[in-house]
């Protein structure tokens, strides 16, 4: 069963996932909300009805704690953050139809009124735990309240995470020799009656559910393991003041977990801007409660955007619990890389972090920062934060082929014809602004983010080897006609660059469409004004983008140099972007294996280095591409399971780095002659540091 493409006649909800109100946002986050606002504005591009939504996760251990360190109520704490991020999102051009809070009232009550439909579904049951205790401050001590030592790898861990060894999970009462955070005495274990959420009852139901889900392929593979594996239950109260409380009886001290009303917020956002609307412009109940059909579950096109941090929440928890309590299910979950700092996790608290306003105050147009992080890789990479990376970027893609080519046809036009030549539009441009359309559709059907900032490049590009192909300015005294028509087909490109750039450069194509001469916002045109005749008089262009110089540059790598100098130097036990994170590592690392081999078995390897020549897909395969690599002795065919992870267009002369001397096999029909080597579930290539020439070996 697949969903029919967009656009639907049904409503669409795109979400983000809601930042923790608990520190300044950095640039890893903003790749989540970049992303979700570029999809979103795609969509209604392409004629689809959409509320972009989101809201601050209010609630929470590590707010209660910072909170309490500041001295204030977690509420003020939390606030305060909330209304900084209102403020912030707009300077990266990202626009949320609405942006609500997990603690308002929409929120709690739709929050109660969920968890009670569960309750009565019968899906939630209690039981007896054990759960850390302050004898002395005589309390309970949840998650980060306490620190120990973790049971499976004897690192020193929180009470919700181990956060420093092994990164599992842990459930309460797990941790061993539990200490206070809050008094640093040692910890008591007390039994309390937890609320226990069966996720086992939708085992069946999550399995058809992952295959019908769309999205990005680590968000459709990575829950696999668990939906077909024994679904533990889930505790989803908390011996806390702060949080949403639990409703009905006999739970009057237990308030909700934070991961039960952070994802509510979706639906409860979406009510609030329908509530502003009103339900005839956007019904959100239509999205979220209007069942489909049969063959279609989904009444409406709910999409998530999210980071690969938090998958399962999203597709094991959250449809469990939209399910139980009869809602609609997403119809598609995107889950983005991570964005490091050289090789590694933000560290917040050591400020070994990118943040957002390290970028706003270089003073570059925030749609710089949305190019880049959107096309810079694929969106399920984990990607490398630089500015060099910016800086060729924005000088090459946006500069040199869309800026350049935008004003001067806009500037050739203006100065010759006062605007757009009145003549018609030449099939052979009319047919490329087609397909750069259906680029367009096709990225957004196929919930590629980059595709969508690298069509009205491309389209640019090929509007540079026009214009260079027919030399206008040799025309217009010659062959004057023809001079006119190759500059009307300019100024057509230039029109539906700015309708394609839309998405990701909104800022930048509102310019150009004033430049064009035309009224209204390009926000509000359909992806066909891309074929609409352009204004017959504009004026003057102006260049639509500055090159980032490298003296700027330099200046700001020694100023992120020197901070991920000091964070090294820091302490250095905290490993990982963890401060606003209750709960959300799912990265179980696996032991080191115990059985060692020797070092003759490992020189039967034959290692080497290679430079892949060609990558192209297997039909039929879901993962497989085929790849031709010059290993320098010879030039070999290897099947890797690395489809939907890399961009293979862009891959040839990439070097990697295969198993030379493996077996043969045959995967799908086709002969795979060696294994390239790559790390964890998102494929990411090995290479040599120095680049080193394909057939050396590696020892
Ligand atoms: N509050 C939870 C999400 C609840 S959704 C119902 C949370 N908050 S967060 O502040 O830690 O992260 C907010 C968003 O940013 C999440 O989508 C998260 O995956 C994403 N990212 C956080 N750090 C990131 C990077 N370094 N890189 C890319 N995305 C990152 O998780
Ligand atoms: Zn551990």
């Amino acid at each position: 069963m697949s969903h029919p493409d967009f656009p639907t006649d049904d409503p669409a909800v795109v979400t983000c996932g809601l930042p923790y109100a608990n520190g300044d946002l950095h640039v890893g986050h903003l790749r989540t909300y970049v992303s979700g606002d570029a999809f979103s504005r795609a969509l209604e591009t392409v004629g689809q009805q959409t509320a972009f939504v989101c809201g601050s996760d209010m609630h929470g251990t590590p707010i209660a704690v910072n909170a309490d360190k500041e001295g204030v109520s977690p509420e003020e704490f939390a606030l305060s953050y909330h209304e900084q991020y209102e403020a912030t999102f707009p300077e990266f051009n990202v626009e949320f139809d609405n942006y609500g809070h997990t603690h308002d009232d929409t929120n709690t009550e739709l929050t109660q009124d969920i968890v009670r439909a569960l309750d009565e579904g019968g899906h939630v049951y209690e039981k007896e735990i054990k759960v850390a205790w302050d004898p002395e401050a005589d309390q309970p001590l949840p998650d980060r309240y306490v620190e120990g030592t973790c049971p499976y790898c004897g690192e020193t861990a929180r009470g919700d995470e181990c956060d420093e060894g092994c990164g599992r999970h842990l459930e309460p009462g797990e941790v061993e020799d539990p200490v206070s955070a809050i008094t640093g005495n040692p910890a008591e274990y007390r039994d309390r009656t937890h609320k226990f959420f069966r996720v086992s009852d939708f085992q069946e139901y999550l399995q058809g559910f992952i295959d019908r889900l769309e999205g990005t392929a680590n968000a459709k593979n990575q829950p696999r393991e668990w939906i077909e594996g024994e679904l533990q239950d889930w505790c989803i109260t908390r011996d806390m003041d702060w949080g949403i409380d639990y409703p009905g009886e006999g739970a009057d001290d237990l308030v909700l977990y934070v991961w039960v009303d952070a994802p509510i917020e979706y639906a409860s956002s979406t009510k609030q801007y329908s509530e502003r609307v009103g339900t005839e412009e956007y019904d959100w109940e239509a999205v979220w409660k209007n069942h489909g059909t049969d063959e279609r579950p989904d009444g409406g096109e709910i999409v998530h955007i999210i980071g690969q941090d938090i998958i399962q929440h999203h597709t094991v928890f959250w449809p469990a619990m939209l399910r139980g309590a009869d809602f609609n299910e997403p119809r598609a979950v995107m889950a983005c890389g991570f964005v490091n700092l050289a090789g590694e996790a933000f560290s917040t608290s050591r400020n070994r972090a990118v943040w957002a306003d390290d970028y706003l105050d270089a003073g570059f147009h925030p749609d710089l920062f949305r190019y880049q992080i959107i096309t810079g890789s694929e969106f399920t990479a984990d990607v490398n934060f630089s500015w060099d990376a910016l800086q060729e970027r924005v000088n090459n893609d946006l500069v040199g082929t869309l800026g350049n080519f935008c004003y001067r046809s806009l500037l050739f036009a203006e100065r010759n014809y006062d605007g757009t030549p009145d003549v018609t539009v030449s099939e052979e441009v009319e047919s490329h602004v087609e397909s750069a359309i259906a680029d367009v559709r096709e990225a957004v059907n196929d919930y590629s983010v980059r595709g969508l900032g690298q069509a009205p490049v491309e389209l640019a590009k090929f509007g540079n080897e026009y214009i260079q192909r027919h030399e206008p300015w040799n025309l217009v005294d010659d062959d004057p006609d023809r001079a006119a028509q190759v500059i009307r087909d300019c100024v057509q490109i230039t029109k539906a660059c700015a309708v394609l750039m839309e998405p990701v450069l909104p800022g930048k194509a509102e310019q150009l469409w004033a430049q064009l001469g035309e009224s209204g916002s390009v926000h509000d045109a359909g992806i066909e004004a891309a074929l609409e005749a352009p204004p017959a008089t504009f004026d003057d262009p102006d260049e639509l983008f500055d090159r980032i110089e490298d003296d700027q540059v330099a200046e700001l790598n020694e100023q992120l140099e020197a901070r991920v100098a000091e964070a090294t130097a820091g302490d250095g036990t905290e490993s990982e972007e963890a401060d606003g994170d209750d709960e959300s590592a799912v990265t179980d690392l696996e032991p080191v294996a115990d059985d060692r081999v020797s070092f003759d078995d490992f020189q039967a390897l034959d290692i080497r280095v290679a430079e892949i020549l060609s990558a192209e897909p297997i039909e039929g395969a879901d993962d497989l591409a085929k790849l031709e690599v010059d290993i320098g002795v010879e030039t070999r065919q290897i099947v890797a399971g690395i489809k939907q992870l890399h961009d293979l267009d862009s891959l040839p002369g990439t070097r990697i780095v295969v198993v030379a001397n493996l077996e043969k096999a045959e995967l799908f029909g086709v002969e795979s002659n060696g294994m390239l080597l790559a790390a964890g579930d998102q494929a990411d290539l090995l290479t040599t540091l120095a680049d080193a020439e394909p057939g050396t070996k590696v020892q």
